[in-house]
């Protein structure tokens, strides 16, 4: 950094910086960096532990952070609906616990091995630990609200962990049948991951005391980002991309998403059958998984899933575009670009 820099006041000119929308992560994260610091000690504070094996897992844990987005959608909403407060760190913590502890647990479901560009706890710890350890996460998660009192948070928070758990169970039962329609296919995520990212927006808004409709848009934005986002952790399963974590793992668990889910709609009865059969095998080759891809892309599934991706990410930029210009609006403008370009 040029030494210059240090000379500058610590906002520049605020009106200048208004125009902006920040395109990277470390961008959008420097509109609450001292509030990130603040929130990451609350979070390490809130999992500490005198046992043994459970400070190791945890230790692990707090070294592969993972992007951080739900927080920093916490602190951004908060920001941008008149500032950060206790409580509003207090939310932040508690949706990373429990998006973390839910991680944890989705890994075991899934069986993969790799999360955030390690081995996941369960491949290193096996089952049981990584299954106690996102328990522990959730308690404590709970604790640290129950403490404070945050009862309005923890009622929105663990609203959406309960539709989160309802929404993987529909996705095992549809994994079982595999006659998952798109319908089901968008019940399945607003449950599982919208859910929760609505809830972190609506917890900002909460937090800093927003009006009821400023409340219902910041929900009804969060509701829409989330399901572009996890369109968009759909679509990596189709690549080849590292990412951190397993990809075409959805397809060996024969979990079903929107790609192949539009290309089989109104396929021919035999064209939908032999996919099928390769998407029942216990055991996928390469050449099994390159068809179903080559398949999905053929049939426009790629095309669509990502044209249903923008479609709801514009939805949230355009309710967000209506509150005042602010660093923290545009930030979080920022953040709904990031979520559906980004590349992890
Ligand atoms: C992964 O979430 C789980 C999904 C909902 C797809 P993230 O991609 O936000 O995971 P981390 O926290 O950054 O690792
Ligand atoms: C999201 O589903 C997990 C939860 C919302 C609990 P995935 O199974 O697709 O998440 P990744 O891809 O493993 O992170
Ligand atoms: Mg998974
Ligand atoms: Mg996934």
């Amino acid at each position: 950094m040029p030494e210059t820099d240090t000379l500058l006041p610590e906002r520049p000119d605020t009106q200048a910086a208004v125009g902006d929308i920040p395109g990277t992560l470390r961008d959008i994260r420097a509109a609450v960096d001292t509030e990130l610091g603040v929130f990451r000690r609350y979070f390490r504070d809130s999992v500490r532990s005198d046992a043994r094996l459970l400070d190791r897992v945890t230790q692990y844990m707090l070294r592969q952070k993972g992007k951080e987005i739900r927080p920093l959608l916490v602190l951004l909403s908060a920001k941008m609906c008149g500032g950060v407060n206790e409580t509003a760190y207090r939310a932040a913590a508690l949706v990373e616990l429990m998006h973390t502890a839910t991680l944890m647990h989705d890994d075991v479901v899934d069986a993969a091995e790799r999360r955030r560009n390690a081995l996941s706890v369960n491949a290193l710890w096996k089952n049981k630990v990584a299954v106690l350890f996102g328990d522990f996460l959730l308690s404590r998660g709970l604790l640290l609200s129950l403490r404070h009192g945050d009862y309005e948070l923890l009622h929105a928070l663990s609203n959406a962990v309960s539709r989160m758990s309802e929404g993987e169970l529909l996705q095992i039962e549809k994994t079982r049948r595999l006659d998952i329609d798109e319908k089901t296919y968008f019940r399945i995520i607003s449950d599982k991951t919208a859910s929760l990212i609505a809830a972190c927006m609506g917890c900002g808004a909460l937090s800093a005391a927003a009006d009821h409709s400023v409340l219902d848009m910041m929900r009804q934005a969060g509701e829409h980002l989330g399901l572009a986002f996890q369109i968009r952790d759909d679509l990596f399963d189709y690549g080849a991309k590292d990412i951190g974590k397993p990809v075409g793992i959805d397809l060996q668990e024969k979990k079903m998403t929107l790609p192949l889910i539009y290309a089989l709609a109104d396929a021919p009865a035999k064209e939908r059958r032999d996919m099928l059969r390769i998407v029942r095998k216990k055991k996928k080759s390469r050449r099994d998984r390159q068809a179903v891809y080559a398949y999905a892309e053929r049939r426009g599934g790629i095309a669509y899933a990502r044209q249903k991706m923008r479609e709801h990410a514009r939805k949230a930029r355009n309710l967000i575009q209506d509150m005042p210009p602010t660093e923290a609006r545009n930030a979080l403008l920022g953040l709904v670009d990031y979520t559906i370009s980004r590349n992890k």
